[in-house]
C-alpha cells in the first residue's frame, strides 16, 4: 500500500509548532495501528506534542481516528438510558463499586468497562477480583445481558475498543509523555465514546496522588474531555474532586470491597459516602432522573440488591469471605495531638509496595494487601495510638511501605481546615 503521508514530516511539523492537519491525523494513528509508523517515530510525535500542545480542533480529530482504529458499542437496543463514570484515577478510589449499583436502581442502565491499576493507583478490576469466583472478562453478549437482566456491568474493556490507544498509552507510559493534556484527554474519551453510553460523567481528581498535582491543569483536563464528549454528542460533565487525602479509610484491593459494601449498607465513611451521592446524581440528572434520591437507596438496601446480583451475575459469590493478608503491622503516633497530614501519594506508593498494585503490567496483585487508615485528619490521637494498620503477605515488603510513609504522615495541636471532597463542577 502506497502511503499518502511520512512519519518524519508529521514529527516535524508539530516540532516545529504547526497545527497537524485533519489528513496527518487520520494518517499517523492509522498507520500507527497498523505497525507502519514505528514506535520511536510515534514517542517522536507524543514529545513533540507534550512540549508544543495541540488545539481543541487537532484534539477532537486525533480522538476520532482512535475512536475509528476499532469496534464501537451500542447499547441503544436497551431502550433505557445509560450512563458511564469515569475517574482520573486516585488512593483508595472505590466509588465505581458503590456507584454503578446505586445508579441502576433507577432504570439508568451503566456499562463501567473499567481498568486495573498501574503505580500507585489502583484498578476497579483488581479490586471486584478479590471476590471469590468472579469474573472481569465478558463477551459483547454477556455485557449487554447484564445491562438488561441487573442493570449495571463493571467489566474489563476488550481489546476491541480504540486499540491505537491501548498501544500508544503503553508507549507513553515508557516514554515520559503520558502528563500532556491532549494525549490524556482523547485517550479516556476514545474509549468512552467508542463504548457508546449517552451520557458520561468524569471525576478528576486533584492533588499528590492524582495526574494532576494543581487545580488549573486539571481544570483544563476537564474542560478538554468535556468539549470533546459535547462534540461527540455525549452529554458530559465533570467534577473536580480532591486527591490530597486517600479516599476512605482503605486503599487496597479486598479492603476497599469491604468498605464499599458498608456503603451500599447505608453506612461507610462521610466521604467515600458524600462522593458517591455527588456522581450518582450527575448521572442521574443527565439520564433524566433528576427525581430519584440515592441516599434513600443506599439506606433501604435497594442498591445493595443490585450490587449482589451485580456480583452474582459474574460468577462471584457476595457473601464468601473477603481475603484478608498473612501479616499486618500497625504505624503508631509518636506524640499526642490531632492528625494534620495524612498524604495520598504516600499512602498511595505504600499500599502498592505492599503489593496491591502492581510495577509491570499483567504483574500480579495481592487481594488482601493494603492500608487501612484508623485515623483521618482532623482526628484526635493519644501518643503510641495505631494511625494505620499495613496489610501484606510478603512482611519484608514492610520496610519499603514505611519508606514511602516517611513525612506522609504529620501530628500537630489544631486540627487542619476541613477541606471539601468536591472542588468545582465543570458543564458543557
Ligand atoms: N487514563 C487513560 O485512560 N489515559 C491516559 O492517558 C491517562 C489516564
Amino acid at each position: 500500500m502506497t502511503e499518502s503521508h511520512d512519519a518524519v514530516d508529521v514529527i516535524r511539523t508539530k516540532r516545529d509548532g504547526a497545527r497537524l492537519s485533519e489528513d496527518q491525523i487520520d494518517w499517523v494513528v492509522d498507520a500507527y495501528t497498523r505497525g507502519v509508523v514505528a514506535d520511536e517515530q510515534m514517542a517522536a510525535l507524543a514529545m513533540a506534542v507534550y512540549l508544543r500542545g495541540m488545539d481543541a480542533a487537532e484534539t477532537a480529530r486525533w480522538t476520532a481516528a482512535m475512536i475509528a482504529s476499532g469496534e464501537r458499542m451500542d447499547f441503544s437496543s436497551l431502550g433505557r438510558p445509560t450512563a458511564d463514570k469515569h475517574s482520573t484515577g486516585g488512593v483508595g478510589d472505590k466509588i465505581t463499586l458503590p456507584l454503578a449499583p446505586l445508579v441502576a436502581v433507577f432504570g439508568v442502565a451503566v456499562p463501567q468497562l473499567s481498568g486495573r491499576g498501574l503505580g500507585h493507583t489502583g484498578g476497579t478490576l483488581d479490586k471486584l477480583e478479590s471476590i471469590p469466583g468472579w469474573r472481569a472478562a465478558l463477551t459483547n453478549d454477556e455485557i449487554m445481558g447484564m445491562l438488561d437482566g441487573v442493570g449495571a456491568v463493571i467489566c474489563a474493556a476488550g481489546t476491541g475498543l480504540a486499540p491505537a490507544d491501548k498501544k500508544l498509552y503503553a508507549l507513553r507510559d515508557t516514554t515520559g509523555t503520558v502528563e500532556a493534556i491532549p494525549l490524556i484527554a482523547s485517550s479516556i474519551m476514545s474509549k468512552k465514546i467508542a463504548e457508546g453510553t449517552d451520557s458520561l460523567v468524569l471525576d478528576v481528581k486533584v492533588g499528590s496522588g492524582a495526574f494532576m498535582k494543581d487545580q488549573d491543569r486539571a481544570r483544563e483536563l476537564a474542560t478538554t474531555m468535556v468539549e470533546l464528549g459535547e462534540r461527540a454528542g455525549v452529554a458530559t460533565t465533570a467534577l473536580l474532586t480532591d486527591m490530597s487525602v486517600p479516599l476512605g479509610r482503605t486503599v487496597g484491593n479486598a479492603l476497599e470491597v469491604r468498605e464499599s459494601v458498608e456503603v451500599l449498607s447505608g453506612g461507610g465513611p462521610a466521604d467515600v459516602r458524600e462522593l458517591t451521592l455527588a456522581l450518582a446524581r450527575e448521572m442521574l440528572d443527565a439520564a433524566g432522573k433528576a427525581d430519584a434520591d440515592p441516599a434513600a437507596a443506599l439506606d433501604d438496601g435497594r442498591a445493595m440488591d443490585v450490587w449482589r446480583r451485580m456480583i452474582a451475575g459474574q460468577d462471584g459469590d457476595p457473601d464468601a469471605a473477603l481475603p484478608t493478608a498473612r501479616h499486618t503491622q500497625d504505624v503508631v503516633a509518636e506524640r499526642a495531638g490531632v492528625l494534620t497530614r495524612l498524604d495520598a501519594y504516600g499512602v498511595g506508593v505504600a499500599a502498592w509496595r505492599l503489593g496491591a498494585g502492581r510495577a509491570r503490567q499483567g504483574d500480579a496483585v495481592q487481594s488482601g494487601a493494603g492500608v487501612e487508615i484508623l485515623v483521618r485528619p482532623g482526628e484526635p490521637v493519644a501518643a503510641g495510638q495505631p494511625i494505620l494498620t499495613l496489610h501484606t503477605d510478603d512482611e519484608p515488603r514492610v520496610a519499603r511501605a514505611l519508606e514511602a510513609l516517611d513525612g506522609a504522615l504529620e501530628v500537630g495541636d489544631a486540627a487542619p481546615p476541613v477541606g471539601e471532597v468536591v472542588l468545582a463542577r465543570i458543564s458543557g
